[in-house]
């Protein structure tokens, strides 16, 4: 089975195309540096040159999924500073006109599955609520910059009939291990610089990659057509998953800001996942 990786130099991508091939899929990588592709990926791994914000992207595409059984979409462009100009710019893109051109091409050259990564950042605040995969997404005009394209990305994949191409969705937590967002927090951590925002009790959902990739495996063997999963551990407490990762690496818990606005809750239930997917987190969202 033929399987195209769409964003498979990233973080997860890295996680994911080694379980892929141990599984026995022959992986066609859409990589947008082959160099890059070579060197993090492992040998017998098909590479495509392809940058997916190219303007001819959408001629090209069709060819380079032909003979490819599933189509994962990975990939992603987080800005190093979120507040620049135009720095989200690339990633909506990546979310809707992207997402267009993969179902198109897909539809075109008869891919029979395609599983869709998105983000359970994307759902309002729930405050203790638990949030479950049929909770509304946010539509809210505050986080429009980040959850529009989510929702757009989202209802594309939807309107495809679930006959013509078996799709399914899932809903990843904040990543954590290493090459994550936690990197950058252990170090701010270490240098003091870390403080938690209001009170600590907001909810958080995290996901180790190396769970997250498990997950998108489980999905291609599990996954009925027209699903939609979050793929997260159980939720913690902001503050006491900042204060177990100060602990874990031997420095004070972080100073609270009450004064603060108060973060989004996001309690994100996996039952779902679980119970479908037969899929169980195994990795410690705090670094052993
Ligand atoms: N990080 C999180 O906390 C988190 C949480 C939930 C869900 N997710 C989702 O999980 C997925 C993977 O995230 P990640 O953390 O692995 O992201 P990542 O490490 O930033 O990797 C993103 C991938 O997309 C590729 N890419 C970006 N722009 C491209 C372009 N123009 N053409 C071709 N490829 C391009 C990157 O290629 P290069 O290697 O060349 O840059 C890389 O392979 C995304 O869908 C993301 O939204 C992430």
């Amino acid at each position: 089975m033929k399987i195209a990786v769409v964003g498979s130099t990233g973080v997860l991508g890295c996680a994911l195309v080694p379980l892929l091939v141990e599984q026995g899929y022959v992986v066609r990588a859409l990589a947008r540096s082959i160099k890059k592709a070579q060197t993090f990926l492992s040998q017998g791994v098909e590479i495509v040159e392809c940058d997916l914000l190219s303007p001819n992207v959408e001629e090209h595409m069709a060819p380079m999924l032909d003979g490819c059984e599933t189509v994962v979409h990975i990939a992603t462009s987080i800005p190093r500073d979120f507040t620049a100009p135009n720095a989200w710019e690339a990633n909506t893109r990546l979310r809707t006109d992207v997402v267009k051109i993969l179902l198109k091409a897909s539809l075109g050259v008869g891919v029979k599955r395609y599983v869709q990564q998105s983000i359970t950042m994307a759902y309002p605040d729930y405050g203790e609520d638990w949030i479950t995969e049929d909770a509304p997404l946010d539509m809210s005009s505050d986080r429009e910059w980040v959850c529009a394209p989510v929702v757009a990305m989202e209802e594309m994949v939807r309107n495809v009939s679930p006959e013509e191409l078996q799709w399914c969705i899932l809903r990843g937590g904040t990543f954590v291990g290493p090459g994550t967002f936690q990197d950058r927090m252990i170090e701010n951590l270490r240098a003091g610089k870390e403080v938690v925002p209001c009170d600590g009790r907001n909810f958080i959902s995290l996901i180790h990659v190396s769970d997250m990739a498990t997950a998108i495996v489980a999905a291609l063997m599990r996954a009925p057509t027209g699903s939609v999963f979050n793929i997260v551990d159980e939720p913690i407490r902001q503050g006491e998953y900042s204060d177990r990762l100060a602990a874990s690496v031997g420095v004070a818990r972080p100073r609270r800001d009450e004064d603060a606005k108060c973060p989004n809750s996001w309690r994100c239930s996996n039952q779902a996942a679980k119970s479908v997917l037969e899929w169980l987190p195994k990795h410690n969202i705090i670094p052993e």
